[in-house]
């Protein structure tokens, strides 16, 4: 029973047997549960003889549904019991052709009308109330007319009229609708008078009103049954269209609500479209802009050197010591404006970025100025990156490529056991400095990627747009398609593909129509091809190392120290006197 005041949440289901309320609740049992019944687990119970619901504001809804959902047939169960009353006066012929007169009058001066009025009344707004009172007035006046229609035809053909008690009976249980305790009126006025009538009026035989009276019980019986199962059926189709229509409603509005937050989410994505945009064309007007200018009072900016996915780096001056540097000033990236944000790049910068290996870049200095401006400063370098290397001059030789994939790797070594990641392993990170042959490998932008923007995947040879493009993903380890959380072994990786790379000229997986996605595709699950399909004579120990670092679980691969180790076997082995050369090795050596 639901609490006054209690939201009623309406479910299908068979009346709870636990908490009866009243005896008659306490009566409920497992008969209760037919075809019909509604599920388990519900709140809404049903008494188990009336069938009224325990909750009043959805029983009168259930009420108000009914009545307009049962009008139609109702009237047409009146116009139907109109009929049988009507077409039935033609057996007085020769039934009763003597008291057809009084019959008739019965039949077509007294039933018929009321049955009419009966059915002009359905069509007033009285009838709602008034419904189940008109309706059992009108079925009494019918049981009535039998009752006298029997009475002035004597015995024993008056018995036979008995017939059409049991149709007023079966009829007031169905057709007409009523609720159990109006067929239930009719049906004991019906036993009451009848046998009353039978021994006073008609002298019937006691034999033959007791066989009525057994068959009328068993009408009332099958009646009931039917009215009962009509009733249940009624009552759970009304739960379960409405438990529908609440679904409905609920999906709905859960459909609504989602429509507008992709509504909101496109209109701050474009909004962060637009932001970067604006950020991209100061950025780009400062870059120019920047050169001769002097940074927190340290650093003078000359000559723009290039430019990248997360900055612009320019040739400076130390102003006091004068010696010449690189500095790197990082574009703004969208979302990263914040003071916090600034205060952890400031706070993470050197540390993230700083590797002391003679084969990486050194590190000197990183600031934010004037509160926005993120700049790192490194020692200036001369030369080329490997990507100008590689598109200027093609694939290198084994040794060259194994020199510089030992160096990248003992830099990594060194900055995985202090716990930097370099996260954008690619040619264009590695600089060949120094004019003449003997150019020293050194490493840069190590844990600038994460300095930037977590978000962002840096890219290849293609543009790092900061917190807007991916760049080309031709070096992403798997576990970085995936999302998971990668360590130095993702760095491993991208040396694997960057000795492919070096020696093979083209890149293990390359770009297709499928664009980036296709790209990590295969990455993610993809085995790479096989080293010796681009060059065939390539040596067994430098395929192994690139088949090895580019395995695709990371736990597989081997530390940044031993890929050095392997290459480093492979260069001594390529050194050693008296070797047989193979046409690969000889390669731009
Ligand atoms: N310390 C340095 N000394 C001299 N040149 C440098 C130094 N650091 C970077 N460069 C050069 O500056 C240019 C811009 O470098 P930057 O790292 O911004 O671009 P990138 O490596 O092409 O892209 P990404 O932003 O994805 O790393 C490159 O040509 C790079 O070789
Ligand atoms: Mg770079």
């Amino acid at each position: 029973m639901t609490e006054a005041g209690e939201t009623t949440v309406p479910f299908i289901g068979a009346p709870n047997l636990d908490t009866p309320d009243t005896p008659l609740f306490a009566l409920r049992s497992e008969w209760l549960r037919g075809d019909n019944s509604p599920d388990a687990d519900v709140d809404v119970r049903m008494h188990p003889l009336t069938l009224r619901f325990d909750d009043k504001d959805l029983e009168s809804e259930f009420e108000e549904e009914y009545f307009h959902r049962t009008l139609i047939p109702v009237r047409w169960a009146v116009i139907v019991g109109l009929c049988l009353y009507s077409v039935y006066g033609i057996v007085d012929f020769w039934l009763a052709p003597e008291q057809r007169p009084q019959i008739w009058l019965i039949r077509y001066a007294i039933v018929a009308p009321a049955c009419l009025l009966c059915l002009g009344f359905t069509f007033t707004r009285h009838f709602r109330k008034y419904k189940d009172l008109a309706v059992s007035l009108m079925i009494l006046i019918a049981l009535l007319g039998v009752i006298a229609i029997t009475s002035i035809i004597p015995q024993p053909m008056g018995s036979l009229y008995d017939v059409g008690l049991f149709m007023v009976i079966v009829y007031a249980f169905t057709l007409v609708r009523l609720p159990v305790p109006y067929a239930f009126g009719i049906s004991a006025l019906t036993l009451a008078i009848y046998p009353l009538a039978a021994f006073t009026v008609h002298q019937t035989s006691t034999a033959v009103v007791g066989s009525n009276i057994s068959f009328l019980i068993g009408m009332i019986v099958l009646g009931f049954s039917s009215n009962y199962s009509m009733g249940r059926y009624s009552r759970s189709n009304f739960l379960q269209r409405r438990l529908i229509s609440l679904r409905t409603d609920e999906l709905e509005r859960k459909n609504s609500e989602l429509v507008m937050k992709n509504q909101m989410l496109a209109e701050s994505r474009a909004a962060n479209i637009r932001t970067a945009k604006r950020t991209e064309q100061i950025f780009s007007a400062l870059a120019e802009a920047l050169p001769g200018h002097i940074l927190d009072e340290k650093y003078r900016i000359g000559e723009k050197i290039g430019s990248g996915g997360f900055g612009t780096v320019y040739r400076g001056e130390h102003i006091f010591l004068h010696h010449p540097v690189a500095i790197k000033v990082f574009r703004p990236a969208v979302g990263q404006e914040g003071a916090d944000s600034l205060d952890r790049f400031r706070l993470e910068g050197i540390s993230a970025c700083r590797v002391n290996h003679p084969n990486a870049v050194t590190v000197l200095d990183f600031d934010v100025s004037g509160g926005s401006l993120a700049y790192l400063v490194m020692a200036l370098l001369e030369g080329h990156s490997l990507a100008q290397q590689l598109r200027t001059e093609g694939p290198l030789s084994t040794t060259r490529a194994a020199e510089i994939g030992l160096a990248v790797c003992d830099a990594l070594a060194q900055a995985h056991s202090a716990g930097i990641v370099h996260r954008d392993i690619k040619p264009s990170n590695v600089f060949l400095h120094g004019t003449n042959g003997d150019a020293v490998v050194k490493v840069i932008d190590f844990g600038i990627a994460k300095l930037t923007d977590e978000s962002q995947v840096p890219g290849a040879e293609g543009m790092t747009l900061s917190g807007m493009f991916l760049g080309t993903p031709a070096y992403m380890a798997p576990e970085r398609v995936f999302n998971l959380p990668y360590d130095g072994r993702s760095d491993v990786y991208a040396v694997g593909v960057m000795l492919f790379e070096m020696v093979a000229g083209r890149l293990p997986f390359e770009q297709t129509v499928g664009g980036h996605l296709s790209l990590m595709r295969m990455h993610a699950v993809e085995e790479p091809p096989a080293l010796t399909k681009f060059v065939p004579d390539a040596h067994p120990k430098l395929e192994s190392a690139v088949i090895t670092a580019m395995r695709k679980e990371p736990e597989q691969r081997p530390t940044a120290a031993q890929l050095g180790a392997t290459l480093r076997e492979l260069l001594q082995e390529l050194r050693a006197p008296g070797r047989t050369r193979r046409a690969s090795d000889l390669q731009r050596d």
